[in-house]
């Protein structure tokens, strides 16, 4: 089934910072825009091959714009560099619906929402959607800067302001993770987005300080994905072909080569567009997407960056 695409129009941009950018997408006809769960992101259509994923950070009660922020990444692969080059206002551009990998939890007793730099986004969705069920939370916002920091102002005015502790290396206020973490029992829901150095930190502290598992929630981005390894033979069972998967390729390029339709889209395993059921062998997981019990499984793949440990796999595509 193909995927329902949307076309909107910048309808506003506003530079934050050198390197971030606030965008507003409006459908083409200025009606409501499809609903949309507090942690969700959408796919930007950048260019030919090029999709690219970012979160929503407006309020999911409001739907008249979809709102978005954009870092220049230095390592850019070429999407967030096309974003700031190209998506003035007025340009019109395609989308896809609205996709949750980052749902909040319902029912928790407590929230701790941490975005490092651009990784406020999620959290300021998810903050109005709290704020909105009158739920308990904490934001805290981590950066090198005020100067390099997107969405201050945003923070400074909105409905949660109340709830959000900034936190700036150049202002020596680190965030101490064993405060704001004091108190986390089995109710308590941690969310942590931003840069993997970040990431790491924050998830291994939690780890430290007891937080299950369970009960951190990551939304990554600008993963590492270590590439190439042996050979192996793909068999597509619904296209009936086999391709060998070169030492250097993804099974995702090889079975495009031969002609099996297979959607890529952050081709770093952190999406989950490209995931498909394994039939048989036993996949190398190289994705953040599938937690660690659904890689035991071992019954999904990413295709885009995931390989084999088995000379064979089958696949259901
Ligand atoms: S394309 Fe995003 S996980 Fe593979």
């Amino acid at each position: 089934m193909s995927e329902t695409l949307l076309k909107v129009v910048v309808r506003k941009r506003e530079s934050h910072t050198d390197g971030v950018i606030a965008l507003e997408l409006e459908s083409l006809d200025g009606e409501m825009l499809p609903a949309f769960q507090a942690g969700a992101h959408i796919d930007l259509h950048l260019g030919e091959e090029l999709i690219r994923q970012y979160s929503l950070c407006g309020d999911p009660a409001d739907t008249s714009v979809y709102r978005l922020g954009i870092l220049k990444d230095p390592n850019s692969r070429g999407g967030s560099v096309a974003a700031h080059l190209n998506l003035l206002e007025g340009t019109e551009l395609t989308i896809s619906m609205p996709r949750n990998h980052f749902p909040l939890m319902v029912g928790a007793k407590r929230s701790i929402l941490i975005g490092g730099g651009i990784g406020i986004t999620p959290m300021m969705s998810m903050a109005y959607s709290l704020m909105a069920d009158n739920q308990p939370f904490e934001l805290h916002y981590c950066g090198r800067s005020r100067e390099t920091s997107g969405f201050l102002n945003d923070l400074a005015s909105c409905s949660f302001t109340k709830h959000v502790d900034m936190h700036f290396d150049s202002e020596d206020q680190r965030l101490d993770l064993e405060a704001a973490l004091k108190g986390a029992d089995a109710d308590t829901h941690l969310y942590v987005c931003g840069p993997n150095g970040f990431m790491d930190w924050v998830i291994g502290s939690a780890k430290e300080l007891g937080v299950p598992d369970t009960n951190v929630h990551k939304e990554f981005f600008n993963v590492e994905v270590k590439t190439g390894g042996a050979s192996f033979e793909v068999f597509a069972e619904k296209s009936g072909i086999t391709v060998q998967v070169g030492e250097n390729e993804s099974i995702a390029d090889a079975l495009k080569a031969a002609g099996v339709k297979v959607q890529v889209s952050c081709e770093q395993g952190t999406c989950g567009t490209c995931l498909c059921d394994v039939i048989e062998g036993i996949p190398e997981h190289r994705d953040v997407y599938l937690t660690d019990e659904e890689k035991e499984d071992n019954d999904q793949i990413t295709v885009c960056c995931s390989r084999s440990l088995s000379p064979r796999l089958v696949l259901d595509i």
